[in-house]
């Protein structure tokens, strides 16, 4: 069984950007500027933006959090997004989610313009996702397929099975997998709350992708023997133990699981630190697409 460690392979990107900048720099180019919205005080949210904006700053990229609060009209901050759409500073802008019940996610991401949309979720994007046009690729599918092709993971003709279908994870990552690039060539099957026998189709799995946000939920009787399994959970989970008071924990049971592996994602540690790599480098693009 081998770690496809996410942290490490989060850390060469973010090396190869970081030196990528700095030379940019030297010709007088501007360097890459994310603008992140963060809405409410959703704490795992915050964490997440947090961490987005560290990452920015240790790339040498120029980042700015925008807190909102709460009680924001939703058209209040479709007026901020506009704004961030035409200042010529801002080359990625990143709604955070979920937002408040009152704002609608749809709404939002179809008002920032599709050259800045660094998450990929704009249905403009997402068309050009699905049709295997250049664009920005959703974060965390990105990320993992980053971390596929770093560790010269096979996947060609190769079942791979997903389970959850959300427009963040699961259905991005079944356009990747199925695609024509390397990685990709998977036959895919999606499972979800509506699926029968889930853990017939997980066992018939050559790679395995737990998208679900069930901690633990992928037991060790559900995989097959070298299966590839890739764990998008990050749940957290109270522990007076911790000094943030929780842990965190992944949809896959990892000590039942692993040993009957190929390649299996840790977590914390694995999926996680590829989202920050796979945004960074979107937000690269945003910079180089309009600038170079
Ligand atoms: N919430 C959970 N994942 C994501 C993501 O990739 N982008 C944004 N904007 N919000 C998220």
């Amino acid at each position: 069984m081998q770690l496809l460690n996410g942290k490490e392979t989060s850390q060469a990107i973010k090396d190869s950007l970081k030196l990528e900048v700095a030379q940019l720099a030297t010709h007088g180019a501007p360097v890459p500027h994310l603008v992140a919205v963060l809405v409410g005080n959703n704490g795992a949210s915050e964490t997440y933006v947090a961490n987005k904006v560290k990452s920015c700053q240790e790339v040498g990229f120029k980042s700015t959090l925008i807190r909102l609060e709460e009680e924001i009209t939703e058209l209040k901050l479709l007026e901020i997004i506009r704004d961030l759409n035409t200042d010529p500073e801002v080359d990625g802008i990143l709604v955070q989610l979920p937002l408040p019940a009152h704002i609608s996610p749809q709404e939002v991401i179809n008002t920032i313009d599709p050259s800045k949309d660094v998450d990929g979720f704009h249905p403009i994007n997402v068309g050009r996702m699905v049709l295997g046009q250049s664009t920005f690729l959703p974060a965390t599918p990105y990320g993992i397929m980053l971390l596929l092709e770093h560790y010269k993971v096979e996947t060609a003709g190769k079942h791979a099975v997903i389970i959850g279908r959300s427009n963040i994870v699961g259905r991005p990552m079944s356009v990747l997998l199925s695609g024509s690039g390397n990685p990709g060539n998977c036959t895919v099957t999606i499972c979800h709350s509506g699926t029968k026998n889930l853990a017939d189709f997980c066992r018939s799995a050559d790679i395995l992708v737990a998208a679900l946000g069930r901690p633990g939920f992928v037991k060790e009787d559900m995989v097959k023997e070298g299966a590839v399994v890739i764990d998008v959970g990050i749940t957290r989970i109270e522990d007076a133990s911790k000094k943030s008071g929780y842990r965190i924990s992944g949809d896959v049971d990892f000590p039942a699981v692993s040993p009957k592996c190929s390649f299996i994602t840790p977590v914390p540690g694995g999926v996680g630190p590829m989202t920050i790599a796979a945004l960074l480098k979107n937000t690269y693009k945003a910079c180089a697409m309009k600038h170079f």
